[in-house]
């Protein structure tokens, strides 16, 4: 153990990474499976104790998506006031939070000669008869005597006059846009010989809209795309339509479209759709399999003696990647289409609950500790003696809860737990560092409120588990 915290003193002297998946202990198998399913947009089935990990790993995966394209907005149906209209709009790229600025397009600067042909004769550059170069201050093409700019050619009407008037003081554009595949390319002259290129967003982008009494957002680009679901509420899940007294009526009642609240499906349009204890949802789970079969699924009010029940929006975008979790019993309660589903447009990944005894993985518990103590921010930093302490409890967790003799725990939240009260201790005695023997005052307290199964260990069931169903994978 030595050998591990040689150099440290304190888990001070720890570096922690900043990629959230690389904080992720213990689980490199499921680690690189969420890598490659985010990569490709995969529905993931998560399995395993409680503590493991599980939560952690989707949050990590959706630090990893780009940001949301799309909002979705609902506007008012003047025809049939109980149907209104849902609308997907393409957001600006450059406005969404999680970009960051090296991702913006840089501005470059080229020379005259690498414009395209048409590009150069309308900024003046070339001629369009010969394709001679000048300067644009040169109405007059200096190898042709031509004029640079083909409609002066045309008939000298009044306005064409005009035009050539205030062209032959100015005469090329200072700028002109095009499109090349799915950018507009907006060529700026600066100086005489460089023009500065500007790329700009995706071309079909819309002008955003305004929320106003006919529309409204109903999925924010703001919003967080990362939405947990636990319990089998069905409104929680598809959304609902709220009650009005008045219904839809004209002027006295709310309108539709201001009614509807959208379910967590829709709210993770683009994002992660995270469903804790996925067995829970019950029939609920036939309805999210739709949901990710089309992509879009309606809302309409789900309690029948409301007048939210008339209402209804269909084809509400919910293109959402599916991150679900369960123990292992209660796997036989997810619905067989789901589970095929998840088989195969996805990954189902057991997590581990203990990892073997190597000095690899008594560094990781040593970044695990720090990291505990980062995220915590109140704790004060290990000593080597107490880190060695903590090692020593994750050993003897294994143990005990999971029957593995050389292993260590990876029932985190638990160890965790430990590192923080034996931190409070540290912080009762007014000490600078947590000390091995706070670690084991906290062991002891832990222990003292009921041996273990009160803080939610379950010695027998997850015996079995690891029996039978080795390390990770269905
Ligand atoms: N593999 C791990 N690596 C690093 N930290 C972990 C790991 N597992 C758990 N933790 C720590 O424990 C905390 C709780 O873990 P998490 O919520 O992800 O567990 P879970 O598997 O989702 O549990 P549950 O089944 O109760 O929902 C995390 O915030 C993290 O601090
Ligand atoms: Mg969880």
């Amino acid at each position: 153990m030595t050998s591990i915290l040689e150099g440290i003193n304190s888990t001070a002297d720890v570096t922690l990474s900043d990629d959230p998946l690389e904080r992720v202990i213990g689980q490199q198998h499921a680690v690189s499976l969420v890598r490659s399913a985010v990569a490709q947009r995969r529905h993931i089935l998560l399995c395993g104790a409680p503590g493991i990990g599980k939560s952690m790993l989707a949050r990590a995966a959706y630090s990893l998506l780009p940001p949301p394209k799309e909002e979705i907005w609902l506007q008012r149906n003047p025809s049939q006031p109980d149907r209104p209209f849902v609308k997907a709009t393409l957001v600006e790229a450059e406005s969404c939070t999680n970009e960051s600025p090296a991702e913006k397009p840089e501005l470059t600067y080229i020379r005259p000669e690498t414009l395209p042909f048409e590009i150069a004769a309308k900024m003046g550059y070339r001629c369009p008869a010969c394709g001679a170069f000048s300067f644009p201050s040169q109405s007059v093409c200096m190898d042709c005597h031509g004029p640079k700019r083909s409609d002066w050619s045309e008939p000298a009407s009044y306005h064409g006059l005009l035009r050539e008037l205030s062209v032959i003081s100015e005469p090329a554009q200072t700028s002109v846009t095009r499109i090349e595949g799915t950018y507009k390319l907006t060529y700026r002259r600066t100086f005489d010989d460089a023009i500065m290129v500007l790329h700009e967003r995706e071309f079909d982008i819309e002008t955003p809209q305004i929320e106003n009494d006919d529309n409204r957002v109903l999925v924010s680009r703001d919003s967080s795309r990362f939405v947990h679901v636990s319990g089998s509420s069905p409104v929680e899940l598809l959304g609902d339509v709220k009650h009005d007294p008045y219904g839809s009526a004209e002027s006295l009642g709310m309108a539709a479209h201001l009614r509807v609240v959208p379910g967590a499906i829709h709210e993770a349009h683009e994002g992660i759709l995270y469903v804790d204890e996925i067995a829970s949802l019950g029939e609920y789970q036939k309805h999210l399999l739709t949901a990710m079969q089309d992509r879009k699924y309606p809302i309409s009010g789900r309690n029948p003696n409301s007048s939210g029940a008339a209402v209804r929006v269909d084809d509400i975008p919910c293109d959402f990647q599916l991150f679900a979790a369960c123990n292992v019993e209660d796997l036989p309660r997810i619905v067989p289409p789901l589970r095929s589903r998840i088989r195969g447009y996805g990954y189902e990944i057991m997590l581990n609950s203990t990892m073997s005894k190597s000095d690899q993985n008594m560094q990781d518990l040593v970044y695990f500790i720090a990291q505990t103590i980062e995220e915590d921010g109140r704790i004060p930093h290990l000593t080597t003696a107490a880190i060695e302490s903590v090692i020593k409890v994750a050993e003897e967790m294994a143990s005990r809860l999971d029957g593995q003799r050389t292993a260590f725990t990876l029932r985190l939240r638990e160890l965790g737990g430990l590192v923080r009260i034996a931190g409070d201790i540290a912080v009762q005695d007014s000490e600078d560092l947590v000390l091995s023997e706070h670690v084991l005052k906290a062991e002891t307290l832990s222990r003292g409120i009921g041996n273990g199964e009160n803080l939610g260990h379950y010695p027998g069931r997850n015996r079995e588990i690891s029996k039978s169903y080795g390390d990770y994978f269905l």
